[in-house]
């Protein structure tokens, strides 16, 4: 048996429909219902709907063989699991925004409102520049508006969040997208298994561009 940690939402629909077609479907899963665990024994898989920035410490501490988790959480949290693919779908980008007339006094640390403090910290540190991380745990669009901060540094999808809030976009950090992860271990012990998934998820890849 896999067990596949799913991230709930939106994108987990369309991994679970990739995960279907690529034969390891679970048709109970769409079935309306609260329940967050099913499983079709015919095809060893279960899976587990779970918010989508816990998806990796599923993984990591091998509650989940594997899962799908965005590139944010994965640069963010550092877990220690496999990156096995690149899906291609969720894709947006990592990026600093500000409000239009934004202007850098470097003469004094950036205030940076994000929800992803290792990121930003990391992309300042690499360009020299202090800062003054303000953790938010979300709407972080409202910080520079409210001038609690700066700068933000968040996910951008459509851009339409930050021009509805008169902000642009000044630097792109990393472009992101969901990546199939797998456990260390369970890597090591189902090792056949979850290859073979890889390469029939694989294929399933960029099939409906
Ligand atoms: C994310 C992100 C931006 C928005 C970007 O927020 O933090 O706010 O989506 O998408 P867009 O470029 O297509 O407008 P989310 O919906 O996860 O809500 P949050 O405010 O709780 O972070």
């Amino acid at each position: 048996m896999i067990n596949i940690a799913l991230p709930k939402g939106r994108l987990g629909e369309k991994v679970y429909a990739m995960f279907e077609a690529a034969g390891y479907e679970c048709p109970s899963i769409k079935e309306a219902s609260r329940k967050l665990i099913f499983e079709n024994e015919a095809k060893g898989v279960r899976y587990f709907w779970v918010k989508p920035s816990d998806v990796s410490i599923y993984v990591e501490r091998g509650a989940a063989d594997i899962g799908v988790a965005g590139k944010d959480i994965l640069l963010e949290y550092s877990p220690d699991v496999y990156e096995l693919l690149d899906l291609d779908i969720g894709k947006c980008r990592m990026a600093v925004a500000a409000k239009k007339e934004f202007y850098d006094d470097n003469q004094r640390a950036l205030k940076v409102a994000t929800k992803f403090p290792n990121i930003a910290s990391k992309y300042y540190s690499s360009i020299c520049r202090e800062i003054d991380i303000i953790k938010l745990n979300g709407s972080i669009e409202i910080a520079p508006i409210l001038s609690l901060s700066d700068v933000i540094v968040d996910i951008v999808e459509t851009g339409s969040t930050l021009r509805e809030n008169n902000l642009e976009v000044i630097d792109t950090i990393v472009p992101i997208s969901a990546r199939l992860i797998a456990n260390k271990a369970s890597f090591k012990f189902k090792t056949a298994d979850i290859e073979r998934l890889v390469e029939s998820i694989k294929a399933q890849v960029n099939r409906n561009d």
